[in-house]
């Protein structure tokens, strides 16, 4: 993650909501109360849609399938992240034991009483530790949700006083994970390369050094999830996102598909993988990177753990020439991604907005 210098901001008192559950506090502080037009409207059924429409990919035929699966599944994996920015991967080839291990560290740390956690403080205006991300105001609405995130890659980026040393084994388990997700990560882009018709090692030359950073979201359950939201609309500023459902979670996630808010459920042991908007640049916007968001739940408690892999900071980039021609004309400028970063973490987490940075249409004043 990149290092901002922040003036002092006023972000105000800000509620830990596991605590809020603890103390069975029934009215939503209003800090948490969306305004109409934001909040999730569950009474609302998704008439059309169901969970199981999100695509699968599998990765072992993309690995070692014959010719015919490769090309079958290279199509799939086309088809979803032109048309869903979103799929999910099986045979993914990451040991399910390390998934589990993961979750129940993650899970271990959010039960840790309130003081020891707060040893590890997201100073507001960070995107590091424990706390609420992107919160720069006092009148800005709050998730209903516990973050504690780490940079990872590369090892400039990490912040080592805010690895945790309870549990035990926590920053041992998060740094093997971390390892076998950028490997997963490196493998997928080659097949998104291809799939664009680019060399499979298109991604890995032009990102350098990749940056690698894993946060830990826990959506505790709420008394009135009508009124709230796990965490509020945006689109990832990664290439590539990889995100896992501790199982036994409620639905939680949802992405906008064609203007309605689709919810999310994966299959067991798959994972969760989205385009960022680093991604939806290169391709010149034919792969999307997608509004997705998190509801709460009245009775069931969320754990997702979300690894974001983009490219080192020193890199320019642009539409990839590949991509752009009469049918496709250029939308986006060429940008630094360690300036994007930066303006994706100095700025509250409201849709796609943060990509108009990118826009070639756009003049952009920061
Ligand atoms: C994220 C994210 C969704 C979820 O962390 O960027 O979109 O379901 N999380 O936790
Ligand atoms: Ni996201």
């Amino acid at each position: 993650m990149v290092k901002v210098a922040i003036s002092p901001i006023n972000v105000g008192h800000i509620d830990d909501v596991q605590e809020l559950r603890k103390a069975k506090t029934t009215a939503i502080p209003r800090r948490f109360v969306r305004d109409e037009d934001e909040r999730p409207s569950l009474a609302i059924a998704i008439p059309s849609f169901t969970s199981s429409t999100l695509p699968v990919v599998d990765l072992s035929k993309l690995v070692r399938g014959s010719k015919d699966e490769l090309q079958s599944e290279i199509s799939k994996l086309a088809a979803s992240c032109e048309e869903w920015g979103f799929f999910q991967v099986v045979n993914h080839g990451v040991d399910l034991g390390l998934l589990e291990s993961t979750e129940k560290v993650a899970m271990e740390f959010f039960r840790l009483p309130l003081e020891e956690k707060q040893k590890y403080p997201m100073v507001p205006g960070t995107v590091q530790g424990y706390g609420q991300a992107f919160v720069f105001s006092e009148d800005q609405k709050l998730d209903w949700c516990n973050m504690f995130a780490l940079g990872v890659e590369p090892h400039f980026i990490r912040v080592p006083k805010l690895w945790p040393t309870k549990p035990p084994k926590f920053s041992e388990i998060v740094e093997e994970y971390s390892g076998e997700i950028r490997r997963l990560c490196q493998k997928l882009l080659g097949f998104v390369a291809m799939s664009l018709g680019l060399k499979k090692d298109t991604f890995e030359e032009m990102f350098g050094v990749a940056v690698q950073a894993v946060r830990m979201n826990y959506y505790p359950p709420c008394p009135r999830p009508d009124l709230v939201l796990g965490l509020s609309p945006h689109s990832d500023g990664s290439a590539l996102t990889v995100l896992q459902q501790r199982e036994g979670s409620s639905v939680g996630l949802q992405i906008l598909k064609d203007n309605t808010w689709v919810p999310v459920q994966p299959i067991p042991n798959a994972l969760i993988i989205n385009i960022g908007d680093t991604l939806e640049v290169l391709t010149n916007g034919r792969y999307k990177s997608v509004e997705h968001r998190a509801v709460a739940d009245k009775e069931k408690d969320r754990l997702s753990i979300v690894t974001f892999y983009a490219p080192s900071y020193e890199i320019e980039l642009g539409p990839i020439p590949e991509l752009v021609n009469e049918g496709s004309p250029c939308k986006y400028k060429r940008y630094n991604h360690g300036e994007y970063s930066k303006h994706y973490v100095t700025n509250k987490l409201q849709g796609k907005k943060t990509l108009d940075f990118a826009k070639v249409e756009t003049t952009y004043t920061s």
